[in-house]
C-alpha cells in the first residue's frame, strides 16, 4: 500500500493527554495506556488507533470495560459518541524477542525504545502520526537489581521502592510531543554528569548514561554537548527548555541516534571515544551527532513535522545546523570538503538511480526507506542555498520567525520557505522546485574572451535529468558564486559574484578583461550540482594553486585528477604530469593547512570515477587509479617522506591542528606505499605498533590492507587480540578488511561472514562487513557475480531479523543500469531472488521492486 502526500487529512481525533504505565520485564512488559481523546471538528468517524503486533487484553471507555471496539488489521477501532472521552488499553509485549529494534527492545540487558518513525504503535495503541501532539505522564516499574536506572522523557517527578525487589519512577514531559519522540530506558547504567546554565539562567542537569565500564569514554561526548548548547544560543538564539537532559548509549541501534525529548538515545558508536579506540573521524562524528540530536530540540521537537513527507523540514535543517556547528569548531574549508564528499558519495548516486526521490517525496510504501541522503544531505543543501540567497542576517531573522511562529506545532516545508520569503524579502516561488524535483542538475559553464573589446562572456546552461516518475523538469534556481582570474597575472579580474541562474540559459558579461580569464565557479559548492566547463588541465592546475576560495582550489585539483583518471580508463593510458605537478605544488605550499593539503592530494574514489562513466568498468578504473597513485608515489617520494616526517610523533591531542597532521601523515604513508618502496610495509607496521591513538593505528592498518605482506597478517592478528572485547573496534577490524583493495577481498569477506564474531543481530556489525563491502567497488563487482550473491544472501537473512537495516543495505544492487550487460543481468537476478523470498518485509519489497523497474 502506498501513502501519498496529496492525501493528507487532519487527524479525526486529537490526544491532548496520555498516561502510560509500564510494568517492565525483558520477557514480558505490560503496558497500560490512558488517552484523553478529543474529536477534531465535526465528523462521525470512529477513533482509530494504530497497533503493530499488539493484542488488546482490555479496552476501557471512560473508565468502564467495554466491547464497543473491533480490530481492523492491526488497527483498534472504537466507536465513540461524545466529543471527549478517556480510552484505556492494556497490552503485553516482549522486548527480548524484538529483533527489529523498533518499539521497546533489549540491548545488552538494557531496555530501550526507538519510535521514529512508526515504532510507538509496537508499544501501545495510538494515532501514531506526527501531527498528534500529547502531554505524556509515564510510570515505570521494574526489578531494581536488573534495572536500577529508570528514565523517560521530560522531568523526573517521583520514585520509590515497590514489593518483591521492584522499584518505580514517574516522569512528566510538559511539552506536547508526537509519539515518535517518546522514549524510556531501564537498565544498569552509570552516568557521567555535568550541569549547563542557559543564557536565561536555567540550570540543566546533564547526564550521559552508559555501562559502568564505558564511563571513561564519555568525556568527549559530554564536552561536545555543552559546546553545542552554547553554540545554539549564540547562533540561533535557541535555549534548552527542561531541567534535565539525558543521553543513553546502547550497542544495538538501527541508525546513529534519536532526538527523543529530554532523553536522546544513541548508538554507542556516536558516544564512546578515547584515543586508544576511536579515530579522529569517530571523534568528529560524535561531536556532530551529539550536536545534531541536541539541535533537534528546536528543529524537530518544539517545531515538528506535520506528516512524514515533511521529514526534511527537521532533518535537512538540522543537518545544516550540525554542519555549521562542526565547521565552527575547526576549519570551514575542510568541513565543507568533507560534506561535499559525503554528498557525492551517497546522494548523487541516489539521485541518479532507481530510488531517486525529491527532498519532499510524493509517496512512499515504507517511510523508513526515506531516511536517505536526499532527505538529510540534499535537504541540508537546500537550507544552505536559502541561507546564501538571504545572507546571514536575514537568514537569522527568518529562522527566528520560523521558530516563533510554529513553536508547539507540526509544520511543513512550505511553512519554512514562507518564513524565508517573509523575513528575507525574497521570492522563492521557483526555488521551491528544489523540494519537488528529484535529480542532480547539470550546469555547463563556458568562458569566451573577446580581447578586442576586453570582454569576457560566461555562458551558463542547466539541465535537470529525468528521474523515476518525473520525465521532464523545469529549470532550478541555482545560486552560483563565481569569479574570474587572469591566466597571466594570477590576479582576480572582478570581485566574486553571486549569480542566480533560474533559466535554462544565461549569459554574464564582464568588462575590462584584458587578459585570458580563468573561471572559478560554484565556489564553496554554493549549489549541489554537477558543473561541466571548458577549462583545460592548465586552467585547473592554475586554480588549484591560486584560487582564493579553498573549496574551489580543492575542486580544481579533484577535477584535474578526475579528468586524468577518466582519460586513463577510456584510452588505457593518460599523461600524469599535470596532476603530479599540481600535487607537488600543493605539498610545497607552506601557507596551507595540512588538513586541507591532505584532502586536496587525495585521489577521487573508484566509485566516484565510476559515477562519471556511461558504463562502469570496475577493474579498469582500479588499474587506472592505482597507476596514477603509483606515479604520484614515485615522482614525489621525497615530498611524501618529508610530509610524513613533519607530521610524525607529537603526543595525542584532539585539536584541529593535531588532527590535520595525523590526516596528512596517513595520506603520505599511503603514497609511500603506492610508490612500491620496499620499506613501506615495515614503516606502516612501525606506525601501527607505536601509535598512541587509533587514528594512526587504523591508518597504518588501512595501508597494509592493500597488500599481502606478512606485516598485514601480523597487524590484523595483533589488532584482533588487542580489541577482541571492544565491539566498536572489532567493527573496524571487519570493515578494514571489507574495504581492502586486495584481489581476493570478495573471498575474504565471505569468510569473515562465517567468523565467530560476525552477527547480523547487531546493526553496526552487519554494516561494518556488508555495508563496507558493497562500497568497495572492485570487490563488490567481482566479475564472477559472487559479490552480488553474497549481498543478497545476507540481506535475505537479515530481513527476517531486522527489515529496516536490511533494506538500507540494498541500494548498491540497484545500480545495475550503469554496468555491463553481464553484471547487470547478475545484479537483476539477485534482486529477483530477493523479491521471490517468501515473507519478505515491505521495507525490502519497496527497495527491491523499485530497483528493478
Ligand atoms: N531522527 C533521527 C535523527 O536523524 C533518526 C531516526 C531514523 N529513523 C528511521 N526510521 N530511520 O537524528
Ligand atoms: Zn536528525
Amino acid at each position: 500500500t502506498v501513502t501519498r502526500r496529496e492525501e493528507y487529512r487532519a487527524p479525526d481525533w486529537m490526544v491532548p493527554e496520555i498516561t502510560l504505565d509500564f510494568d517492565l520485564g525483558a520477557e514480558a512488559t505490560r503496558v497500560r495506556a490512558t488517552l484523553t481523546v478529543e474529536r477534531n471538528g465535526p465528523h462521525d468517524r470512529p477513533l482509530r488507533l494504530d497497533g503493530e503486533g499488539l493484542a488488546p487484553e482490555r479496552v476501557l471507555i471512560d473508565g468502564e470495560a467495554s466491547d464497543a471496539w473491533r480490530m481492523d488489521g492491526g488497527t483498534l477501532e472504537i466507536a465513540l459518541a461524545g466529543e471527549r472521552h478517556e480510552i484505556g488499553t492494556e497490552v503485553v509485549i516482549a522486548p527480548e524477542r524484538n529483533t527489529q529494534l523498533m518499539g521497546l527492545y533489549a540491548s545488552g540487558g538494557i531496555l530501550c525504545t526507538q519510535c521514529e518513525a512508526e515504532g510507538f504503535r509496537r508499544i501501545t495503541f495510538f494515532p501514531d502520526r506526527p501531527d498528534v501532539l500529547s502531554r505524556y505522564r509515564v510510570t515505570m516499574t521494574a526489578d531494581k537489581a536488573r534495572y536500577p536506572v529508570l528514565l523517560a522523557n521530560g522531568d523526573p517527578v517521583a520514585s520509590g521502592d515497590a514489593e518483591d525487589g521492584r522499584h518505580w519512577a514517574k516522569w512528566h514531559d510538559p511539552f506536547p510531543k508526537p509519539s515518535y519522540l517518546f522514549a524510556l530506558v531501564a537498565g544498569d547504567l552509570a552516568a557521567n554528569r555535568d550541569t549547563f546554565t542557559t543564557r536565561s539562567g536555567r540550570t540543566v542537569d546533564l547526564a550521559i548514561w552508559v555501562r559502568e565500564r564505558d564511563l571513561p569514554r564519555t568525556d568527549h561526548a559530554l564536552r561536545a554537548l555543552k559546546t553545542a548548547m552554547t553554540w545554539d544560543e549564540q547562533t540561533y538564539g535557541r535555549e534548552y527548555d527542561l531541567d534535565v537532559f539525558n543521553i543513553v548509549a546502547v550497542d544495538d541501534f538501527n541508525f546513529g541516534a534519536m532526538e527523543n525529548k529530554g532523553l536522546n538515545i544513541f548508538n554507542s558508536r556516536y558516544i564512546l571515544a578515547d584515543p586508544d579506540t576511536a579515530t579522529d573521524h569517530d571523534y568528529d562524528g560524535i561531536a556532530g551527532v551529539v550536536a545534531h540530536e541536541y539541535f533537534h530540540n528546536w528543529s524537530g521537537n518544539r517545531v515538528t513535522c506535520r506528516d512524514w513527507f515533511q521529514l526534511s523540514l527537521k532533518e535537512g535543517f538540522t543537518v545544516f545546523r550540525d554542519q555549521s556547528f562542526s565547521a565552527d569548531q575547526g576549519s570551514h574549508a575542510v568541513k565543507r570538503i568533507e560534506d561535499v564528499r559525503t554528498l557525492r558519495a551517497a546522494q548523487f548516486p541516489e539521485d541518479a538511480g532507481p530510488l531517486a526521490h525529491p527532498v519532499r517525496p510524493d509517496s512512499y510504501q515504507e517511510i523508513s526507506n526515506f531516511y536517505t541522503a536526499t532527505i538529510y544531505n540534499k535537504g541540508a543543501e537546500l537550507i544552505r542555498m536559502m541561507a546564501t540567497i538571504l545572507g546571514e542576517e536575514k537568514f537569522r531573522r527568518a529562522t527566528d520567525l520560523y521558530f516563533d511562529r510554529f513553536d508547539g506545532t507540526a509544520a511543513t516545508c512550505e511553512d519554512f520557505v514562507t518564513c524565508m520569503e517573509e523575513a528575507g524579502e525574497v521570492d522563492l516561488i521557483p526555488f521551491r522546485r528544489w523540494y519537488s524535483q528529484a535529480g542532480t542538475p547539470r550546469v555547463t559553464a563556458t568562458v569566451r574572451h573577446e580581447p578586442g573589446s576586453a570582454r569576457a562572456l560566461v555562458k551558463l546552461s542547466q539541465r535537470v535529468p529525468p528521474t523515476p516518475g518525473q520525465p521532464a523538469k523545469q529549470p532550478m534556481v541555482l545560486p552560483l558564486r563565481l569569479k574570474l582570474f587572469g591566466a597571466e597575472t594570477g590576479q582576480e579580474l572582478a570581485p566574486e559574484e553571486l549569480v542566480l541562474l533560474s533559466d535554462e540559459h544565461a549569459e554574464i558579461a564582464f568588462e575590462g578583461v584584458t587578459e585570458r580569464p580563468v573561471l572559478s565557479i560554484n565556489r564553496g559548492f554554493s549549489a549541489p550540482v554537477i558543473v561541466e566547463t571548458n577549462r583545460t588541465a592548465a586552467d585547473l592546475a592554475f586554480l588549484s594553486a591560486h584560487d582564493d576560495d579553498p573549496f574551489a582550489r580543492y575542486e580544481a585539483m579533484q577535477q584535474l585528477m578526475l579528468d586524468t583518471l577518466v582519460a586513463g580508463v577510456t584510452h588505457g593510458r593518460a599523461d600524469h604530469a599535470d596532476v603530479v605537478e599540481a600535487v607537488r605544488h600543493t605539498l610545497a605550499d607552506e601557507t596551507l593547512d595540512p588538513a586541507f593539503i591532505a584532502e586536496a592530494v587525495l585521489l577521487p574514489s573508484e566509485s566516484f570515477v565510476g559515477d562519471q562513466m556511461e558504463v562502469v568498468d570496475p577493474d579498469t578504473i582500479h588499474r587506472a587509479r592505482e597507476t596514477l597513485r603509483r606515479d604520484l608515489g614515485r615522482m614525489l617520494e621525497g615530498e611524501w617522506r618529508r610530509a610524513y616526517e613533519r607530521s610524525r610523533a607529537n603526543r595525542f591531542e584532539y585539536s584541529p591542528a593535531a588532527k590535520g597532521a595525523r590526516r596528512l601523515k596517513s595520506v603520505a604513508l599511503g603514497y609511500i606505499d603506492a610508490s612500491g618502496a620496499p620499506d613501506a610495509a615495515s614503516l606502516a607496521f612501525v606506525q601501527f605498533e607505536h601509535a598512541d591513538n587509533m587514528t594512526d593505528r587504523q591508518g597504518a592498518l588501512t595501508t597494509l590492507a592493500g597488500g599481502t605482506s606478512k606485516e598485514w597478517v601480523a597487524a590484523l592478528d595483533i589488532f584482533y587480540n588487542r580489541y577482541s572485547d571492544n565491539a566498536l573496534v572489532l567493527d573496524k577490524w571487519f570493515s578494514t578488511q571489507a574495504l581492502s583493495s586486495r584481489d581476493d577481498a570478495a573471498e575474504q569477506v565471505e569468510e569473515l561472514a562465517r567468523h565467530r564474531d560476525f552477527t547480523l543481530a547487531n546493526p553496526n556489525r552487519a554494516r561494518a562487513l556488508i555495508g563496507a563491502f558493497s562500497v568497495n567497488q572492485r570487490a563488490f563487482h567481482h566479475p564472477s557475480g559472487r559479490g552480488y550473491r553474497f549481498l543478497a544472501d545476507q540481506l535475505i537473512a537479515l530481513d527476517k531479523l531486522n527489515p529496516q537495516t536490511a533494506a538500507k543495505l540494498l541500494p548498491p544492487l540497484g545500480r545495475w543500469r550503469r554496468f555491463d550487460q553481464k553484471r547487470a543481468r547478475m545484479m537483476r537476478e539477485q534482486l529477483q531472488r530477493i523479491l521471490a523470498t517468501p515473507g519478505l518485509s515491505k521495507d525490502m519489497f519497496e527497495q527491491a521492486s523499485k530497483s528493478l523497474e
